[in-house]
């Protein structure tokens, strides 16, 4: 059963393609994926938080030269705040976006960031299943969060273990 669920790239390409990625920084090239859950961010949207937004970072993966998936994070002091995860729908359910939530949390951990937290949608099963693997609880629940559709969303939150002590939250 163990090998049916490994992902069918190792990590370390993984790793090796977002940094590369991350780096050009060209907005023109991040476009939305369709989404099944809520409205996607606008071009101008991404080019705000790539640009202009100095605790905005966003990571993409290029699979064969196409972007195939994307996270965009806000770091402020010792907490991460995911803002955008997608995959594009031909790639999903092989492992990307849990390989690029797992690389933001293990880089946040080695600079002392001791929480991460996101808001999703409750209808949203395939992303509460990933978040959930991958150690989110549910902590809380903003009322009408959500402008589209007038939903609510879920707050989910990890404390990163082994994240270094000496940061105040
Ligand atoms: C949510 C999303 C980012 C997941 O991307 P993905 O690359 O397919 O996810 P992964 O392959 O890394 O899946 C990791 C885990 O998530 C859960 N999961 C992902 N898709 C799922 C689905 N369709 N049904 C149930 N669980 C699912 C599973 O626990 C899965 O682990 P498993 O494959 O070992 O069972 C993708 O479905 C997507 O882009 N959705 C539209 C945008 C969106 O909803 N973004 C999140 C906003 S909060």
């Amino acid at each position: 059963m163990a090998a049916s669920t490994e992902p069918k790239w190792s990590t370390s390409e993984c790793a090796s393609v977002m940094p590369a990625a991350a780096a050009s920084r060209r907005p023109a090239e991040i476009r939305p994926a369709s989404t099944t859950h809520g409205t996607p961010w606008s071009r101008a949207a991404f080019r705000y938080e790539i640009t202009q937004n100095r605790v905005a970072r966003c990571l993409v993966v290029r699979l064969d030269g196409r972007l195939v998936g994307y996270l965009c994070l806000w770091e402020i002091g010792y907490e991460i705040h995911i803002t955008n995860l997608a995959v594009h729908p031909d790639r999903r359910r092989q492992g990307l976006a849990r390989s690029l939530i797992q690389s933001v949390l293990e880089d946040g951990r080695g600079r002392g960031v001791t929480l991460a937290f996101l808001e999703v949608r409750p209808t949203n099963a395939e992303a509460l299943g990933l978040y959930e693997s991958l150690g989110f609880s549910v902590i809380g629940r903003r009322k009408g969060y959500y402008f589209d559709t007038g939903e609510d969303a879920l707050v989910m939150e990890t404390r990163l273990a082994g994240a270094r002590s000496d940061g105040a939250v």
